[in-house]
């Protein structure tokens, strides 16, 4: 069995193998140069731990989780123009580098490359495996819309949020997993289970993601602090600071979202310190963490098995980039 730190390592080196051919380099240069600048590796790595749970990793597993990370690199491409990002990983978007009408071409090409990689596998299980990938896949595209959408409501609830972010992130995760568990002969049960705890998983990551756009270490975190402030993003933080300010900073916090003044995101931060946002980043990833580790207890292997899913969990919520 392997560590999560040891998988993440293993498949950092694997994946820089060159996945494109050199032709026509004003294409291929700018997918290349995204995927050259890291990111955590988690869900191809999910994909790896899924399968180790169940078997030992079979040379498919590597080709789906493969996949799984030329799909997210293709969101993250295409969400970086949607969300007018300039920094990602610490360097240039590659719609900043490069223009739009290539990053939009970069990102579709990666998904293209990334079914070339699925088309590789030699299983009986292939059907329900491009099945899953393509329900994830459109599951995640509805809930980048959503999240679009959401930009220009005043008020979006708590429960809408968080059936936003199952669909944009959790379930990716969910289905690594998954993907993984099938490919390494799971049970019905224990793919339910381990989907589940990626479900989980995923909600209480994107937590983070959005705690940290507002508060993470610039140097650390690698994307612009504060650009979901910047872009009217419906993130827990607002939600619950709307539910907990008094009426003046309710008041001030809907003027700073319907304006643009150079000290929006100072302003709408220290409106979020006061209503104790720390708090309540806390308690939700606490809540999805200890769904997560419920689903994990559900898996029917030896708990030994399950340390690296923990390493993982444990990662995950508390991370600062
Ligand atoms: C960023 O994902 C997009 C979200 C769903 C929050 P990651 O934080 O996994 O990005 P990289 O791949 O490590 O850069
Ligand atoms: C993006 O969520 C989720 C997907 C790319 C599908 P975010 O917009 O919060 O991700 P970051 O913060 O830009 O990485
Ligand atoms: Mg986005
Ligand atoms: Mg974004
Ligand atoms: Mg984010």
């Amino acid at each position: 069995m392997y560590s999560f730190e040891e998988l993440s390592k293993e498949f950092a080196i694997y994946f820089q193998q060159s996945h494109f051919p050199a032709e026509p380099k004003t294409l291929y240069e700018p997918a290349t140069y995204f995927l050259g600048l890291g990111g955590k590796r988690v869900r191809p790595v999910c994909c790896l731990m899924g399968n180790e749970l169940f078997d030992t990793i079979s040379p498919n597993t590597w080709h789906v989780a493969t996949a799984i990370e030329l799909f997210h690199n293709f969101t993250l491409i295409h969400d970086d123009i949607m969300d007018k990002a300039p920094l990602r990983r610490g360097m240039k978007t590659v719609h900043t580098k490069y223009g739009e009408p290539t990053a939009l071409l970069a990102g579709d090409v990666m998904l293209i490359v990334a079914y070339d990689y699925l088309n590789k596998i030699k299983s009986d299980q292939l059907h329900r495996i491009i099945y899953l990938f393509n329900k994830t896949a459109k599951e995640v595209c509805e809930g980048q819309q959503i999240d679009m959408d959401f930009e220009k409501s005043d008020l979006v609830s708590m429960d809408a949020y968080l059936h936003m972010i199952e669909l944009k992130t959790s379930v990716l995760l969910a289905a690594s997993l998954k993907l993984g568990a099938i490919l390494g002969g799971a049970g019905e049960g224990n793919q339910q289970h381990i989907y589940q705890f990626g479900r989980n998983l995923g909600i209480a990551f994107q937590v983070q993601d959005d705690f940290l756009d507002a508060f993470g270490d610039p140097e650390k975190f690698g994307k612009q602090v504060g650009g979901d402030i910047l872009a009217n993003k419906k993130t827990f933080l607002q939600i619950k600071a709307l539910e907990a300010a008094n009426m003046q900073q309710r008041e001030e916090l809907y003027q700073l979202m319907q304006s643009n003044p150079t000290d929006k995101v100072q302003r709408v931060l220290a409106i979020f310190r006061q209503c104790g946002v720390d708090d309540w980043a806390r308690e939700l990833k606490e809540k999805y963490i200890n769904a997560a580790f419920r689903n994990l207890e559900d898996i029917a292997v030896v708990s030994k098995r399950k340390e690296p899913l923990r390493e993982l969990a444990e990662f995950l919520v508390k991370r600062d980039y």
